[in-house]
């Protein structure tokens, strides 16, 4: 049996069984506002207190602002700038990855292939071992040509396949997209499918809820749960426990 990357959020591991085999690339898909930045950072936070080194490699928002945010959100998380001081939660990216697209004429394909490039020398050079990829919903923008923007995604997935490591990379889906999540072709190339939900209206009408739609190598529940996200992380509530009164 594979080895299993704990994620470090309790209830998905558990249903998980221990958490994602290692070396799996997984899509982390949700809508706006539901998270996703959240849960892949404290993927990377609580492997960082383990010693396992992961980056986070923002394409869309400045990542000193995405270490912000969580320390805001996530405020009882010991140590967050002592990891990232220690370089073992590593925060990378201009946060614009138009400026890997920088200039008239130059194929997306060449330009993309710098970012990978980048990407591999800093996994290298860290040793890094837990990935997250924040967001790709930016690179479906930027590559317009079906045929072009698939095969730029599996470039991406072969690279971080190449380099062993265990990658979450978020992409944004919304509620109404959920029937649709399995059969985006670009998705048969990845190992597995976190989505998460938001729905009903912003504020306490909000409804969060996850589920695992795919996970390669690994038995999994198929229950969709709510999860709220609190001060000392994502809080997964599994029917189970709730019923048992744990
Ligand atoms: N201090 C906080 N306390 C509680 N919840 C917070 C706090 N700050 C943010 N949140 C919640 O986290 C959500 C944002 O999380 P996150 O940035 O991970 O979402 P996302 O899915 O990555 O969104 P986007 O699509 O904009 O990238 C907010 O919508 C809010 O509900
Ligand atoms: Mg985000």
């Amino acid at each position: 049996m594979r080895d299993k990357i704990g994620i470090g959020i309790y209830g998905i591991d558990k249903m998980l069984f221990g958490g994602i085999p290692s070396g799996n690339q997984v899509i982390l898909s949700g809508g706006p506002g539901s998270g996703k930045t959240l849960f892949a950072f404290e993927f990377l936070y609580r492997g960082a207190l383990k010693g396992e080194v992961g980056i986070l490699f923002s394409l869309e928002e400045k990542p000193e602002m995405i270490l912000d945010n969580a320390k805001e959100a996530f405020g009882d998380l010991a140590d967050v700038d002592k990891l990232v001081a220690e370089k073992k939660l590593i925060l990378y990216g201009s946060g614009d990855i138009r400026s890997y697209f920088r200039g008239e004429g130059e194929g997306s394909k060449y330009a993309f292939g710098e970012m990978i490039t980048e990407l591999e020398s800093a996994i290298e050079s860290s040793h890094a071992t837990r990935i997250v990829i924040d967001s790709i919903s930016i690179l479906k923008l930027l590559i317009r040509d079906p045929f072009e923007y698939r095969n730029i995604s599996i470039d991406l997935v072969s690279a971080l396949r190449r380099l062993k490591v265990t990658a979450l990379i978020t992409i944004e889906m919304d509620v109404a997209d959920k029937g649709r999540v399995l059969f985006q072709p670009e998705f048969f190339i990845y190992d597995g499918i976190i989505s998460m939900y938001s729905s009903g209206d912003e504020g306490s009408n909000r409804t969060l809820t996850m589920e695992i739609v795919k996970m390669r190598g690994s038995k999994h529940s198929f229950t969709t749960v709510p999860y709220e996200i609190t001060p000392a992380g994502i809080n997964v509530l599994l029917l189970s426990e709730r019923n048992s009164g744990k």
